[in-house]
């Protein structure tokens, strides 16, 4: 399809809008440079990222078109190709927990036991729940705990007291309200412990807001069974050495980081807390498993916390995300958080079956040749005939890409 054949298909399928797919032609015409410079500070401009769909993904039953926004050939078209393999064996099967964020609240210098600190806070755990919650009507503070911290730093700065708000953040990654919340109930905290707080800010490291999503590849459309016993070898190789595992895991996250941008998520945050759930056990390890069915075919998972929000934030101000939103057709943040495991373990099988196989220079460099193409000077039609021509010579290169323009340069002034 060409682009307008695919703003066509959209509009059928996700019901667009005709206001929308003006924005989509002209992103600058929703999101001005003034929305911009309120967002952030200082600004000078805006960076523009290519936005793209990824096709043939089916997750717990329903079809999704999932946008993708990423500057990196061939990551979209992995995806797809992956999720139409697993969709031949009914797609991907995925669950979310409840939407729980963990907030933090240091206390140091306590003139008590820490002991003693912790009984006080667990004795009043009601009227402080009740202080968090008094900062929103939507998210909702459920529970507390405490921890004892030993100070491991060379610093010394002595053991300290953890009081921890969970809070279910429902379909808001929440942040905000977190970090709100944390701040209201430390006056409380020290006035009943007698400590100084000092921290008061939510944790990225979701681990009670985790998402899971598993899918089968049959052996055959994956190339038969040599290759999925080559796929896991390279799992081997990514559970089994640090070096590998993250580049195993930069693959996942190709996936992962371009739907998160697309829908307006703070990726970050998600960065940060899929590597740290890799190294969970001590040692940083893939984040996919895989294994060999009893037929023969590829079974694989993936499993990371996942905060990402549906309401609030950039979310509710940015039409792209919004947009992305839309085509997704995301009821909860729940669901979008599904979408983005589905990615990240399509993202991963298409990267390891290439590399398991013919490599993943052939299929990214081919995908690639556009780019080398305009890199040498090439414009308009003749940069798809030359991307194609050293696709076809195996020969991408911006070297090759000069000659031969000059050579149909040339042919052309005859
Ligand atoms: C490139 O962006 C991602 C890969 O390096 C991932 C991997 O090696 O598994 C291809």
């Amino acid at each position: 399809m060409d682009r307008r054949e695919r703003l066509q298909y959209l509009k059928k399928i996700v019901g667009l809008s005709v206001q929308d797919i003006a924005v989509l032609k002209d992103p600058l015409s929703g999101f001005t440079f003034d929305d911009a410079n309120r967002m952030i500070e200082n600004a000078i401009g805006m960076l523009v990222v290519p936005l793209g769909i990824a096709t043939n993904f089916v997750i717990n039953g329903k079809e999704y078109t999932i946008p993708m926004a990423i500057e990196e050939p061939s990551v979209i078209a992995a995806a797809s190709k992956a999720a139409k393999i697993a969709k031949a064996t009914g797609g991907f099967t995925a669950q979310a927990t409840e939407s729980l964020m963990i907030g933090q609240v240091q206390v140091t210098s306590l003139p008590i036991s820490i002991e003693s600190a912790k009984d006080r806070i667990l004795m009043n755990k009601k009227e402080l729940l009740k202080i968090a919650n008094s900062k929103s009507k939507y998210v909702n503070a459920k529970d507390l705990q405490t921890r004892k911290l030993r100070d491991k730093s060379k610093n010394r700065m002595g053991d300290m007291l953890l009081v921890e708000l969970i809070i279910d953040t429902k379909d808001a990654m929440g942040a905000n309200i977190i970090n709100t919340m944390c701040e209201a109930i430390a006056p409380k905290v020290e006035q009943l412990t007698g400590g100084s707080v000092i921290l008061k800010i939510l944790s990225n490291y979701a681990t009670k807001r985790l998402v899971k999503c598993n899918a089968i590849f049959g052996k055959n459309e994956l190339g038969g069974e040599n290759t999925v016993e080559r796929i896991l070898y390279a799992y081997a190789f990514a559970y089994s050495d640090t070096y590998r595992a993250v580049t195993h895991n930069k693959g996942v996250m190709n996936g992962i980081d371009a739907v998160a941008l697309a829908t307006g998520q703070d990726f970050r945050a998600i960065e940060a807390a899929a590597h740290a759930y890799a190294s969970r056990n001590g040692t940083y390890r893939s984040l996919t498993t895989w294994h060999k069915t009893k037929q023969g075919d590829l079974a694989g998972e993936i499993e990371l916390p996942m905060a990402v929000g549906i309401v609030g934030g950039v979310v509710s101000i940015h039409p792209m995300a919004k947009m992305a939103l839309k085509i997704l057709g995301v009821k909860t943040a729940k669901e979008l958080a599904m979408i983005l495991a589905a990615t990240g373990l399509a993202q991963n099988l298409s990267a390891i079956r290439a590399l398991a196989s013919e490599g993943i220079q052939k299929g990214h460099m081919r995908l690639h040749a556009k780019n080398i193409a305009v890199l040498a000077g090439a414009k308009g039609a003749l940069i798809e005939i030359i991307a194609k021509r050293m696709a076809d010579e195996a020969n991408i290169t911006v070297h090759r890409a000069k000659q031969i323009l000059v050579m149909l340069q040339k042919k052309n002034r005859r």
